[in-house]
């Protein structure tokens, strides 16, 4: 564990080949989709089981914790059905006491994943950790702690933080019990404490004066380690740590999303939970490489899109500093695939609810709470109703945190109310609506809960560029040509001007979210790529992964990265000059230059010739943000951009050269710590693997095979090129290069030692090994 059984394939057409119309896409009749839920064998049954020992003298409490099981998990002890969970992303807790016995106990898990059950790639298995936690009987219920500030006041230097806690088997504390709550901060040094000497029907509730607090946010993401101990004689009877943030959240007309009492607009990803090569098989390095590379974009808040998160990523969203919109559902009664959580909803919407915000409330990094993402509901009074009810039952368990949804239809969802009646009204999509809306909309402001569905391939540019919707590719739209999807290649082009007929282009969105003061920001849909979904080829083999990613599958990041962050990192400039310059066959013909820069101006000079001087542009569509060079007509040689300031100093440049013959491999590693892995068989290693010449320019055609070898203290993990349309497994240790590179992920041992990685292009008869040291 955790253990995603479908991610070693094969691909096959055959897994999720589907006849349907996809509502939301605005399909009336249903054609034949492949791919959607990312071709891999996903559906089915699954078993696990494993003993564990429980100690002879245990006469207290016993549970089990799963952060998610993929899907509808029955858990059986010793042979007797111990408990079950309907929806295969919520953790839940399975209380087996009545199960166990001293000495070895059988335990069994077992699974099964419906046909159309998603509307994209779940993953299948347990995907996620399980606990088995033991405690007296008398013990502090897990979920029931919950801390939250509830003022700051900078200028007396104090925060207040109160914390719940309820105490099970209350009745029979030994009155000589006590409880002890304490602070502590960063370094360890207690910084509030209180005692409790009775704790009465169980419920425990004390507020936590702390004083000079340092404040949780993105930039500077502090935490307290809040302890909540049962003392009996000195002796712990039980203890819970948890890591908090102190900060507070608000929303209002006037002054929009404030954290910790300053107004910022959220630049928000929406992100899949699947982590492409590695599948939905939950792990810490490969979240901490997503969020850390978001955060280099100038990311600063992600949407858990559309289901509960992991444990696991919630705590290095804390960690690193990324504001969460925590979700939980795409459906509510009205199914959206066929054997979808519709089938649930009425019985375990509120179960749902209650362990997504009991399991998470802690977790400083959560701004915000959402009840669904485009509920077919919209426009009803059922969904109205709703709406109100998971809102409220919200509230009674976190009243800090506003609630959202995300609604793709915003005259239906205001006429029933439903937008109304939200604490923020999220719209996904919809921009030229957002005008119209707002007049409706009595909190006085909205959320871009889901933006732009721009779609790209890491590497790939067309010609001529043409800005398109794209929906020539799809049989049911009006702009449907047939010769398009049958000259397709499965490809869309990194100038970053394809979009879907429901969304828009990146430029689109930030004119709302910079010339009005009630848009409170935006999730674009999405940070990686990810399985399924291969919009715009929902009707094209083979393709099995989405084209929406700013990065690509493999993480590495497609030319929208450099948009997004010429946009939002403030902290450094940004300088990304496309495509890349080596098209032989193209001399003489207009191949477009684009610069992705916050810079305000700068001038294209390509083999030392002026292009001119270009400046962003406000009121045009795509020359407010980015800077464009359109008539220029390849060379082979050398592009070179000088980027201007404000006052029209030279500031900066960048330059993009024609490759020459294939040279060299180079190996770029990123690891969690700078240079060794931990020696704790989960740590990674992803590595960049580029075909480059002999001065290191990449050879962006190049689709060598490349094959792989892990040595020493590790293990092969996986490999992924990006390229959605590739049906080599991420398992298998070969794989062709996509636009020039791939990312080859190896995994550490238990024991300290050497790994080396080999990587090998057989043809051209080039290798490359590097090491990395494994530590305890
Ligand atoms: C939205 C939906 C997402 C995804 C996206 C693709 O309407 O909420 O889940 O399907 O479209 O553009």
């Amino acid at each position: 564990m955790p253990h995603d059984w479908a991610i070693s394939g094969p691909f096959d057409k055959k897994w999720d080949l589907q006849k349907v119309a996809i509502e939301q896409n605005g399909e009336k009749e249903a054609t034949e989709k492949s791919g959607r839920s990312g071709a891999l064998p996903w559906i089915g049954e699954g078993y696990y089981k494993r003993t564990f020992v429980i100690p002879q003298d245990f006469d207290g409490h016993a549970e089990l914790v799963f952060d998610g099981a993929m899907a509808e998990p029955v858990v059986s002890v010793n042979g007797q059905e111990a408990g079950y969970w309907a929806y295969g992303y919520n953790t839940f807790r399975v209380d087996i006491t009545p199960f166990v016995k001293p000495g070895e106990n059988q335990l069994a898990v077992s699974l099964r994943n419906l046909e159309e059950s998603s509307r994209w790639y779940p993953g299948a298995g347990i995907y996620r950790p399980v606990k088995l936690v033991l405690t007296p009987k008398v013990h502090i219920d897990d979920w029931s702690v919950c801390a939250r500030t509830i003022d700051v006041n900078l200028q007396k230097k104090v925060a207040n933080v109160t914390v719940d806690v309820h105490v099970e088997h209350a009745k029979d504390a030994d009155p000589s019990m006590r409880m002890i709550l304490s602070l502590a901060d960063a370094g360890g040094r207690v910084v509030a404490a209180r005692s409790v000497v009775s704790f009465g029907n169980g419920f425990v509730s004390r507020t936590l004066p702390v004083p000079s607090p340092q404040l949780w946010s993105p930039e500077s993401p502090y935490l307290y380690t809040l302890t909540v101990s049962i003392v009996k004689d000195g002796k712990d009877i039980d203890k819970k740590s948890i890591k908090i943030g102190i900060r507070t959240i608000r929303v209002t007309k006037e002054k929009g999303f404030q954290l910790n009492g300053v107004t910022r607009k959220l630049k928000g990803v929406c992100l899949h939970h699947d982590l492409g090569p590695l599948g939905a098989a939950v792990n810490k390095a490969a979240i901490i490489r997503q969020i850390k590379i978001l955060k280099d974009m100038g990311c600063d808040a992600i949407r858990t899109a559309h289901n509960m998160p992991s444990q696991m990523q919630m705590d290095v969203c804390d960690s690193l500093g990324m504001m969460v919109m925590a979700e939980s559902f795409d459906m509510w009664l009205y199914p959206k695939c066929k054997n979808g959580y519709a089938r649930f909803f009425d019985e375990w919407a509120d179960k749902d609810i209650t362990n997504l915000v009991k399991a998470n409330r802690n977790h400083p990094s959560i701004v915000m709470w959402s009840i669904g993402n485009e509920i077919p509901e919209q426009g009803s009074e059922v969904g109205r109703q709703i709406s109100i009810r998971l809102q409220g039952l919200i509230h009674s368990l976190d009243p800090t945190r506003p609630v959202t949804q995300g609604m793709d239809h915003a005259e239906k969802s205001i006429s029933c109310g439903m937008a109304q009646a939200m604490d923020v009204p999220g719209f996904n999509y919809r921009v030229h609506k957002y005008q119209q809306s707002i007049k409706q909309l009595p909190q006085g402001f909205l959320l871009g809960s889901e933006t732009a569905s721009t779609v790209s391939s890491r590497g790939v540019y067309k010609f001529p560029v043409e800005v398109t919707d794209n929906s020539r590719y799809a049989s049911w739209a009006p702009g449907y040509d047939p010769n398009a999807i049958k000259t397709a290649d499965g490809q869309c082009s990194s100038y970053d001007v394809e979009y879907c007929s429901w969304s828009n282009l990146p430029d689109d969105d930030w004119v709302w979210q910079d010339d009005y003061p009630w848009v409170i920001g935006e999730f674009v849909w999405t940070g990686f790529d990810y399985l399924g979904e291969p919009t715009p080829y929902d009707e094209y083999w083979p393709s099995r992964s989405s084209y929406f990613g700013i990065c690509d599958l493999a993480g590495l990041p497609k030319d929208r990265y450099y948009l997004y962050r010429s946009k939002w990192q403030t902290g450094q400039h940004t300088i990304h000059l496309l495509p890349h310059w080596t098209w032989p066959g193209r001399e003489g013909q207009v191949t477009p230059v684009y610069c992705y820069t916050d810079y305000p101006e700068a001038e294209l000079f390509v083999n030392g010739k002026s292009q001119g001087r270009m400046k962003k542009r406000k009121g045009e569509r795509l020359d407010r943000y980015r800077l464009r060079w359109n008539d220029v007509k390849y060379e082979p040689g050398e592009i070179k951009v000088v980027v201007y300031d404000a006052d029209g100093k030279a500031a900066g440049e960048q330059k993009v050269r024609t490759a020459g013959k294939p040279h060299h491999l180079e190996l770029d590693v990123w690891t969690q710590t700078p240079t060794t892995l931990k020696a704790d068989g989960q740590d990674l290693a992803f590595v960049t693997v580029s075909l480059v010449d002999k001065q290191g320019t990449l050879i962006p055609a190049a689709a060598d095979q490349l094959t792989f070898d892990v040595k020493g203290a590790g293990t092969f993990r996986g490999v992924c090129n990006g390229d959605a349309t590739s049906l080599e497994v991420f398992t298998e240790p070969t794989m062709k290069l996509f636009s020039g590179q791939l990312v080859v992920v190896a995994q550490a041992g238990k024991q300290p030692g050497n790994l080396t990685l080999t990587v090998c292009d057989k043809e051209r008869k080039l290798s490359k090994t590097i090491t990395i040291p494994v530590r305890n």
